[in-house]
């Protein structure tokens, strides 16, 4: 049989749907199973978004411009302003989800065996990504006791090599919920200066931020010009996750012309998906506004279940829609698949994500899980209830 290959191989499977087969039986034995474990918002898609694509007039659903119409780029700019984010259309690329914008980062700024560091536990796909462009993910250690704030710079100066290209942040954090201050950026930035290294943010949760404060995108500090490179996204801002619309965004004019290769190659980003895009730049601040607060209401109902549960470790998050629980068990991914298989509370249930998949060292995150709280309010209050009862549970086992 001819060979798969190793980079095949080396793929990692997502840690978020690893376990829906278990899932799958729970619910052919009628179980229900409140969902935690991935960041599908079921926030309602703005109608002006759904309406331009029912509305809209096109007789051929063509190829677009490769780097995405320019009325969406010119109208990104305009929202990018008013988030004191002052870049044109010329450095804005539009992709297929902010997942292509990593792709394209990653094979536009790395060659083959360089490095990439990343403070952990982070978003698993980087892993993936890397794994695709054949780039090694150098981890730095965040930790719960700290809400996962910016790991020490000498701990960052510590795993500088020769073949590190980039550090790349989740600004809020995808698991952590951590929101980077405006002095951590700063620091980041010097960093970055310091060793002519690329900045990439990973910013596709901007808006999710709570408590009254500010989220600061690198792309404000002037002096990172040609070092900052911002990855965004329609999925989570309108709930829009199944457009498959993001982009790239940088003032080094360099990166931006590479980039445009890797998506001239693949000709366009969707269509259709565009029109709705550019719509929704249309929703007023109170669209904001009213899914931050039920988000935030979300937050607390979450984290206030959880503190009701003894000996776990909840780190408060400040923004995206994730929490990582640290639990008094030694294996995570044998619980989360537990609850599927062989707990139920009135014949309900909640699945997890163990949070190992968001580590990629040894055995690091294999007693945590991470929550997405994207349920409804009284859903996520029975879910920790059942996650509490399920904990007892396990550990009297
Ligand atoms: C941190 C982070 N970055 C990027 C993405 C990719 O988003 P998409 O490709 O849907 O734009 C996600 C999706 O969950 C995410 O959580």
């Amino acid at each position: 049989m001819p060979k798969i290959s190793s980079k095949g191989k080396a793929m990692p499977e997502s840690p978020i749907r690893k376990l829906v087969p278990y899932a799958e039986k729970a619910t052919e034995l009628g179980r229900e199973i409140f969902y935690l474990n991935i960041g599908q918002p079921d926030v309602k898609t703005p109608d002006v978004a759904l309406q331009a694509v029912k509305n809209n007039t096109l007789d051929i659903i063509a190829y677009s411009h490769s780097a995405g119409n320019p009325s969406l780029r010119e109208k990104l700019a305009t929202y990018y302003a008013k988030h004191d984010i002052h870049v044109a259309k010329k450095d804005i690329l539009i992709t297929t989800g902010g997942s292509e914008a990593l792709i394209f980062t990653m094979g536009s700024i790395t060659d083959p065996g360089d490095e990439i560091i990343v403070p952990e536990p982070f978003y698993a796909n980087y892993y993936s990504f890397s794994t695709q462009s054949t780039v090694t993910v150098v981890p730095v250690i965040s930790k719960i006791e700290d809400d996962f704030a910016l790991p020490p710079i000498a701990d960052f100066e510590k795993l500088i090599t020769k073949k590190t290209k980039a550090i790349l942040i989740c600004n809020p954090g995808n698991p952590t919920g951590y929101l980077y201050s405006k002095e951590e950026i700063k620091q980041l930035a010097a960093l970055a200066l310091k060793y002519d290294l690329f900045l990439i943010s990973d910013e596709v949760y901007r808006e999710f931020v709570y408590d009254d404060t500010e989220h600061y995108s690198i792309l404000q500090e002037a002096d990172l010009k040609d070092h900052a490179i911002v990855v965004d996204s329609v999925s989570k801002r309108y709930s829009m996750c199944g457009a498959r619309i993001g982009c790239m965004v940088s003032k080094n004019k360099k990166v931006i012309a590479t980039a445009m290769k890797f998506a001239q190659a693949r000709l366009s980003p969707p269509t259709y998906a565009q029109i709705a895009s550019e719509a929704a730049l249309n929703v007023p601040d109170s669209y904001y506004e009213a899914v931050v607060a039920e988000y935030k209401s979300r937050r607390d109902v979450l984290v206030n279940g959880l503190q009701q549960i003894p000996n776990i470790k909840v780190s408060v998050p400040r923004g995206a829609f994730y929490c990582i629980v640290e639990l008094p068990i030694d294996d995570s991914e044998d619980f989360a698949r537990w609850m599927l298989e062989s707990f139920a509370d009135q014949n309900q249930t909640i699945m997890v994500a163990p949070a190992a998949g968001f580590y990629s060292s040894l055995n690091a995150g294999r007693n945590q899980i991470r929550i997405a709280y994207v349920l409804k309010k009284e859903d996520l209050k029975r879910a920790t209830e059942i996650l509490g009862l399920a904990l007892k549970e396990y550990l009297a086992r």
